[in-house]
């Protein structure tokens, strides 16, 4: 999504044109699905954005790789990226944890992460050079003589592997360890910025747990990394899905027009999820639904469904953008009337009986923590002036899906009979995020007969059908681009705090209010989610 072509790139490029030390071949030399081998760089256009972008010399450390994220995740991702050609030679990757392990241990550790998650095919050469740059340094975030080792190794690594003194530390630890982590790395030397090398940290969320906790740790980060060095992540952006809606909406002629309050009557933007808490007791407990994931995922989705056009791709023209609409939206003056929560309770999923959230282990037996959260918010601009903004999320729903649909208003006149249009519904458009990606564009037809009788029909762009190319994981992209120094993608702490002020009115309220709701597992959420819509005479679609 940039434009730019930031010191990284043209490094990269310097690189690619032989300028650097070259530590072996690159990656996955041998070309994947589609990606020309990098080898080929050489003779690239800087300009080009369709070629391949490969990260210049560095490490990537990462803190907690024992939890599930980075097993899950992160491993995977650094495989799939060293699969596709997208890492540098002599790359190397960092494990910190609190275990006796060796470097072998290691070694053995991310190979199985990366043969259960990764992607792409496993590939033992990729493999092969992946693993000779990996390394393990055991130890607590808060000791002294652990950090001294971890800088010995990066320093082994930038002789050895030709790292060049450039990388980038992952925090995948609880974030009431951030500020510890954050103050050794300074104390270390390890944050030190300098000309010739860069020094990054990537922070994952939750960024606090309200407005007051995210500009403290605002603070914390900031004393030590320069604004350009803090890569916060929030992983729907890292999204094919999500990234295409600002190529819907500002590459094509069609949808601007329509896209306000004129012709728009409301949007619904859901992110359901069928599973439960999955384990996260400790994390989950205290923090809900909405701190989990409309403070970050769907208020991020709700700014690049309703910011104006940027005047670039570039980090800073984006950010103003999503700034601008997030500072607009208004909370409704009945919290009680247009918010909803729930929590879940016994029921069904995927055909088996599964236990309420009261049940599953670890949560407190009169938890008030939601796992369901509904809101309605308004744009206070003269594009969105009126149209409700519908965000819901919850665990344990009836199917997993992520989507954002735009439901137009009905035409102003229909000539003709009553009953002809009885099963016309509202024009809607649905930007379908997860899984079975794509868009529909939902609208009224005649059913084929000798009357006039019109039907809603469905019009349909997948990705599967459209791309040959299978979508890399939000994590491949955003590695990358912590690599690459390419921060469009990265929330700024100002969206993260305007989200916070967002929310801190409504989990303020609901701690003050009752329980949440009840509704068994395998449902859309409670009653009183439906309710609130019906209040405004408005449904929940049911994707
Ligand atoms: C995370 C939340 O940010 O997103 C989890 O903390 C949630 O609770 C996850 O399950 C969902 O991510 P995805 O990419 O599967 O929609």
């Amino acid at each position: 999504m940039t434009d730019t072509a930031s010191p990284d790139t043209r490094q990269r490029d310097a690189d690619d044109a032989g300028l650097a030390p070259t530590h072996g071949r690159p990656y996955g030399s041998v070309a994947v699905a589609g990606v020309p081998a990098p080898d080929s760089n050489s003779l690239r256009d800087p300009q080009d954005r369709r070629l391949p972008r490969i990260a210049g010399p560095c490490g990537l450390i990462i803190f907690g790789v024992t939890g599930d994220l980075a097993r899950k995740k992160l491993l995977p991702a650094v495989y799939d990226l060293a699969n596709r050609g997208l890492l540098p030679p002599g790359f190397a990757l960092v494990g910190f944890a609190r275990r006796d392990w060796a470097n072998q241990d290691f070694e053995q550790i991310v190979h199985d992460a990366v043969k259960e998650h990764a992607r792409t095919p496993f590939r033992e050469e990729v493999w092969k050079q992946l693993k000779e740059g990996c390394r393990f340094v055991p130890g607590e975030l808060g000791d002294d003589a652990s950090f001294e080792r971890l800088r010995a190794t990066i320093e082994d690594l930038d002789r050895e592997r030709g790292t060049n003194g450039n990388h980038a530390f992952y925090l995948s630890v609880p974030p009431r360890m951030f500020p510890v982590t954050i103050r050794q790395l300074k104390e270390h030397g390890l944050a030190d910025q300098s000309p010739r090398h860069w020094r990054r940290v990537v922070v994952e969320k939750p960024f606090g747990h309200d407005l007051q906790s995210a500009r403290e740790l605002n603070r914390i980060v900031s004393e030590v990394f320069p604004p350009e060095a803090v890569f916060r992540i929030d992983h729907y952006l890292g999204k094919e899905t999500v990234q295409n809606i600002l190529a819907l909406r500002f590459a094509n002629q069609l949808y601007e027009p329509v896209w306000n309050a004129n012709y728009v009557d409301h949007v619904q933007i859901t992110m359901a999820e069928d599973i439960g808490i999955e384990g996260r007791a400790g994390y989950y407990d205290g923090i809900g639904a909405a701190r989990d994931v409309i403070q970050n995922h769907l208020l991020q989705l709700l700014a690049l469904n309703a910011m104006e056009e940027p005047v670039s791709f570039d980090a800073k023209s984006l950010r103003i953008e999503k700034q601008k609409v997030l500072a607009a939206v208004q909370l409704p003056r009945r919290l009680d009337l247009h918010t909803a929560r729930g929590q879940y309770a016994e029921g069904w999923a995927g055909g088996v009986k599964v236990p309420g959230y009261l049940g599953e282990e670890g949560i407190p037996a009169d938890s008030r923590t939601e796992t369901y959260a509904a809101i309605k918010l308004e744009i206070d601009t003269r594009r969105w002036a009126g149209v409700p903004f519908y965000l819901r999320t919850g665990k344990r729903l009836a199917r997993r899906v992520t989507e954002v649909g735009v439901v137009f208003k009905r035409a102003p006149h229909l000539p003709f009979a009553e009953t002809a249009t009885e099963e016309l519904g509202h024009n809607t458009l649905v930007m379908r995020i997860q899984p079975d990606e794509g868009i529909t564009l939902r609208f009224g037809s005649k059913v084929p007969g000798s009357q006039m009788e019109i039907r809603d029909v469905t019009m349909d762009f997948a990705y599967g059908g459209a791309f040959t190319e299978s979508s890399p994981e939000a994590y491949e992209r955003l590695i990358l681009d912590v690599l690459l120094g390419e921060p469009p993608l990265f929330p700024r702490h100002e969206e993260v705090e305007l989200s916070w002020q967002i929310l801190d009115p409504i989990v303020n309220y609901w701690a003050e209010h009752d329980k949440p709701d009840q509704y068994p597992a395998g449902t859309w959420g409670p009653a009183s989610a439906n309710e609130m819509l019906a209040r405004d005479g408005r449904t929940w679609r049911r994707p």
